[in-house]
């Protein structure tokens, strides 16, 4: 447990690493952007907004802008990914969060839940800070996102390391598609779930290296073994790129609205 967190406290100790992530899916059509899918799910009348594991802020930004009546209050457990986010903000871990019972009108979970060491708890969080009849927005991937380009990491990641090593995919996998409503239904009696789909087709392999890059903190191995990764995914790429003029695959997101 404390090896997972120390991974994700890696990651996260600046918003560099979500950013290069997130910028692979300019090259998606349609271009349809998921912080437009919570803006619409999120409640209009919501007058109090956690969000929770809120990263540099993109989905808060938003939420500030559509419903600036509302107070948004960007939670992360990373200082580092609120350096620049707009107070309010605050650093607190999801599985204990300094709000009180019954005193929030929506909260977001956008691509965190997976982060998390106790699922279950998080949410049982989420659920006691709602007020009765309160929303919980959660976003996750579905289990076969991305299914190519993870395959081409995995492939380089262990013919360096051994077919053993942790493939940093497995994180999301403790909370994707497969298994998230599992942990919602246990705390919420209305789960809708919303399923998004799109092709992502990448002209060159720069941003592909660039996200392989970015998980570095989830590989367990010294900055000589995975430069050594480095290079056989380069290699990988550059003998596709040599025969198709891109690299494509699917991005499949889903979001769950709860109540
Ligand atoms: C994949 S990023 C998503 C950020 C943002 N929600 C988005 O979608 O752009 C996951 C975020 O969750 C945060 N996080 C991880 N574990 C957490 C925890 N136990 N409590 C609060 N935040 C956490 C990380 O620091 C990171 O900023």
């Amino acid at each position: 447990m404390a090896v997972e967190i120390e991974r994700t406290k890696g990651n996260y100790a600046h918003a560099g690493n979500l950013k290069a992530r997130v910028s692979l899916y300019d090259y998606r059509t349609p271009r349809i952007d998921p912080v437009d899918i919570a803006a619409e799910l999120a409640p209009a009348d919501a007058r109090f907004v956690l969000d929770v594991g809120c990263g540099y802020g993109r989905y808060l930004k938003r939420l500030r802008t559509d419903h600036p009546g509302a107070t948004v209050v960007g939670i992360d457990a990373a200082p580092g990914m609120l350096a620049e986010v707009e107070p309010p903000i605050m650093v607190a871990d999801a599985q204990s969060i300094p709000y009180p019972d019954d005193s929030v009108d929506t909260v977001l979970a956008m691509h965190m839940l997976y982060h998390v060491p106790d699922i279950a708890k998080a949410v049982a969080e989420f659920r006691r800070v709602l007020k009765p009849g309160g929303t919980l927005l959660v976003s996750t991937n579905t289990d076969d996102d991305m299914a190519e380009p993870y395959a081409h990491w995995a492939r380089a990641i262990r013919s360096v390391l051994g077919p053993d090593v942790f493939f940093p995919g497995d994180e999301v996998a403790k909370s994707d598609s497969a298994n998230a409503t599992s942990y919602l239904e246990a705390e919420f009696a209305s789960v809708e779930r919303f399923e998004e789909r799109g092709l992502v087709s990448v002209p060159e392999p720069g941003p592909l290296m660039n996200y392989l890059a970015s998980i570095k903190s989830y590989v367990d191995c010294d900055g000589a073994a995975f430069e050594r990764i480095l290079a056989v995914a380069a290699a990988e790429l550059e003998a596709h790129f040599a025969v198709h003029d891109r690299f494509e695959f699917e991005k499949a997101l889903v979001f769950y609205r709860c109540r």
